[in-house]
């Protein structure tokens, strides 16, 4: 049986869709934090909280592989992917595919600590597993791509570094291929989108969709968190956010080597296309 966690949010679904085409019903359980949110998923669905170890004791019970979807909690997320490691390993679990971040081995991403801390956890527990370093989504740029459409402006401190994201859908095929497809146990994957793109680039990408003039202007870090916050956003998001367009603009997102497109047999979404399908959603 596959276990895949964070059942309710984006990436999961997708990814219980993908499996689904491959690997019969029986076969795939949802963990999910909120059940009563989780009514229309057409799997068997069990309650599982990172932070109520019990409950993923009960919700791994029967698994022999797991999808451990990175959590939402800055700052917890080791000790939240420690406790789902140990319910596996309890579990009798043979194969952990865990959702992690770009070169983590290497990289100042923001990142970064929490996501290698918790491949090591992995590592350390001898399960066999396959890291999925996904670079960025496209859909993180929705509210720009929208706001560009009202103001002809995107802004932000990435300067001209690039950054290769793919379809959230694109990472979520590959993380069914590496749960269902032999070979991918014990592997690495630095996945990203086919094609790198500045933020200059997706203003002119955004441009040329919807006809309308947008530009990028890049500003200091500073007057970047400072306008956050004048926009409402919290300390961690604007050190997020700002500390993200850092690590852009010297060249932690960069590196596309084409594993994305190969794990899942086709080109990724081209920046083009995913504007397009997010101004229409
Ligand atoms: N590569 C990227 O660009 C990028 C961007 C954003 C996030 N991420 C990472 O990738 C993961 C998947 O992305 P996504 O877009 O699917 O995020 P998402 O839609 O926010 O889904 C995250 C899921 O994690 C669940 N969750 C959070 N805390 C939990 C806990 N304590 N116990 C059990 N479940 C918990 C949430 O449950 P509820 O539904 O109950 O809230 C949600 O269903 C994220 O969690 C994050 O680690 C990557």
């Amino acid at each position: 049986m596959i276990v895949i966690t964070g059942g309710n949010g984006h990436l999961a679904r997708q990814a219980i869709t993908h499996v689904r085409k491959i690997a019969p019903r029986e076969r795939v359980i949802a963990a999910v934090r909120r059940p009563e949110a989780a009514t229309d998923l057409d799997v068997e669905v069990r309650y599982a909280d990172y932070n109520d170890p019990g409950s993923l004791d009960s919700a791994f019970a029967g698994a022999d592989q797991l999808l451990l979807v990175s959590g939402t909690e800055f700052g917890r997320r080791i000790t939240q992917h420690t406790a789902a490691v140990e319910a596996a390993v309890g579990a009798g679990v043979s194969h952990i595919v865990y959702t992690s971040a770009p070169r983590v081995d290497t990289s100042d991403l923001v990142f970064a600590p929490e996501h290698i801390g918790s491949e090591q956890v992995i590592q350390q527990s001898g399960v066999d597993y396959t890291f999925l370093r996904n670079n960025w989504y496209h859909e993180n740029y929705a509210p720009a791509i929208r706001e560009a459409v009202r103001t002809g402006l995107i802004v932000g401190n990435a300067g001209d570094g690039a950054l290769a994201s793919a379809a959230r859908q694109d990472y979520a095929e590959a993380a069914a291929v590496a749960l269902v497809q032999d070979g991918h146990r014990n592997k690495t994957y630095e996945l990203a989108g086919d094609v790198s793109w500045t933020y200059a680039q997706l203003a002119s990408t955004v441009a040329d969709v919807t006809g309308y003039a947008v530009t990028y202007r890049d500003i200091e870090p500073a007057e970047r968190r400072g306008r956050l916050a004048a926009a409402g956003a919290g300390q961690g998001e604007i050190e997020a956010i700002s500390g993200i367009e850092e690590n852009i603009s010297q060249g932690a997102l960069a590196h596309t080597d084409g594993s994305l497109s190969r794990l899942i047999g086709h080109p990724t979404e081209a920046l083009a296309d995913g504007v397009r399908r997010i101004l229409a959603g």
